[in-house]
């Protein structure tokens, strides 16, 4: 059964795209019939608006991205009807059951439109669905309009014939405001229009209205929405622009942390390096003080004159200093330098033969001083 219905909504949508298509290859001299056929049919006011309408919804369908083929056709045929009086209207709607007594009697303004949507294939045979519907609904419109029923219900409002006080409103904000929005404020001054001039408001009309306030309120709030969205982008972009401040803070956290860690191991190393400096220089010091102590010791041992010790002063140092007594020492040091003299010419004989004292004569005393024998 769906698969049924299926094929039978591709059918129609198919005819549908074929009569679009035919409509949209009607050419120039086939426009030309009917707008002659309009031409004998309406009166010249109505031909005039009638050609008025077909440019004005050829523009808009133009601007709006509507068939313009289409649109001019819809445009051009629209008031086909209303060379109808109203009671012809009447009866022809009746008898096409295309509006209920109250519509008939008190809205027949609106029913040349309703008739001429019914019977227009019967003189055009090629005019499609969308066009016989935008024609249908130029008047009282409907719930749910196609963007052509848009173009042509505006075109028949503002095309350049009219003249109201809020037209150049609507002609203004042409390619200024979505298609939705300029049939809405078109469809509101017709409205008001009506009101204005106590007419009667078709029902369907009522209907109509209530339904564009409730969709053009939900396009606001769409539009919102989307007007929104950038906003809450840039909310975004300045979400992730403080994320990306942070993190480069943190970068830079990091990297002051790892060169105070690299100043701190530079210092270390220095400090490590003045130790082991000054240890070195602490033990050169004390070396250099140790040989310097060595040394001194040494060239002090090597410059303190070497005590001559001689025999008899062996044995004055035990008892009275040399120098003690003045003369008589000196007395006595000659009798002793006579006497070891004398000695010593008794035991080296040899030495005096040769003239030389011989190392092998020379003795030291205890402590490591020389006796060199007097000569
Ligand atoms: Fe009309
Ligand atoms: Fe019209």
């Amino acid at each position: 059964m769906a698969k049924a219905k299926s094929k039978k909504k591709e059918k129609k949508l198919k005819k549908r795209q074929e009569r679009c298509e035919q409509v949209a290859a009607i050419s120039p001299d086939r426009f030309d019939e009917m707008r002659q056929a309009l031409q004998a049919r309406v009166k010249a006011s109505r031909y005039r608006h009638s050609l008025g309408v077909s440019q004005t919804a050829e523009q808009l369908a133009r601007i709006y991205g509507v068939n313009q083929s289409e649109a001019a056709v819809a445009g051009l045929l629209h008031d086909w009807d209303k060379s109808l009086t109203g009671d012809e209207l009447k009866r022809k709607a009746k008898k096409l059951k295309l509006a209920g007594k109250e519509v008939r009697e008190h809205a027949t303004g609106v029913l040349h439109s309703w008739t001429a949507a019914a019977t227009l294939r019967d003189e055009f045979p090629e005019l499609s669905d969308a066009v016989l519907q935008a024609i249908g609904r130029h008047t009282c419109g409907a719930v749910g309009m196609s963007d052509l029923d848009m173009v042509v219900f505006v075109a028949d409002i503002i095309e350049p014939g009219r003249d109201f006080p809020d037209i150049e409103g609507l002609r203004a904000a042409v390619g200024e405001v979505c298609l939705e929005e300029l049939f809405y404020r078109t469809y509101k001054a017709n409205f008001m229009y009506l009101l204005s001039a106590d007419m009667v408001v078709a029902p369907p009309s009522l209907d109509v209205y209530n339904s564009l306030v409730v969709e053009r309120k939900e396009r606001l709030e769409a539009e919102r929405a989307a007007c929104d969205a950038p906003a809450g982008n840039e909310a975004s972009e300045a979400q992730l622009l403080a994320v990306e401040i942070a993190r480069r803070e943190q970068l830079a956290r990091e990297a002051e942390q790892q060169m105070a860690l690299a100043r701190k191991a530079a210092e270390e190393r220095e400090r490590v390096r003045e130790e082991k400096r000054a240890k070195m220089q602490a033990e050169a010091a004390e070396t250099q003080a140790k040989l310097e102590a060595r040394g001194k010791a040494r060239l002090e041992a090597l410059s303190q004159p070497e005590p001559v010790m001689r025999p008899e002063q062996n044995a004055s140092s035990q008892g009275e200093s040399i120098c003690d007594s003045g003369e008589a020492a000196g007395v006595k040091t000659n009798e002793a330098s006579a006497a070891v003299s004398a000695q010593a010419s008794v035991e080296q004989p040899a030495a005096l033969a040769g003239d030389q004292p011989e190392k092998s004569k020379v003795e030291r005393t205890p402590n490591g001083a020389r006796i060199i024998p007097i000569q």
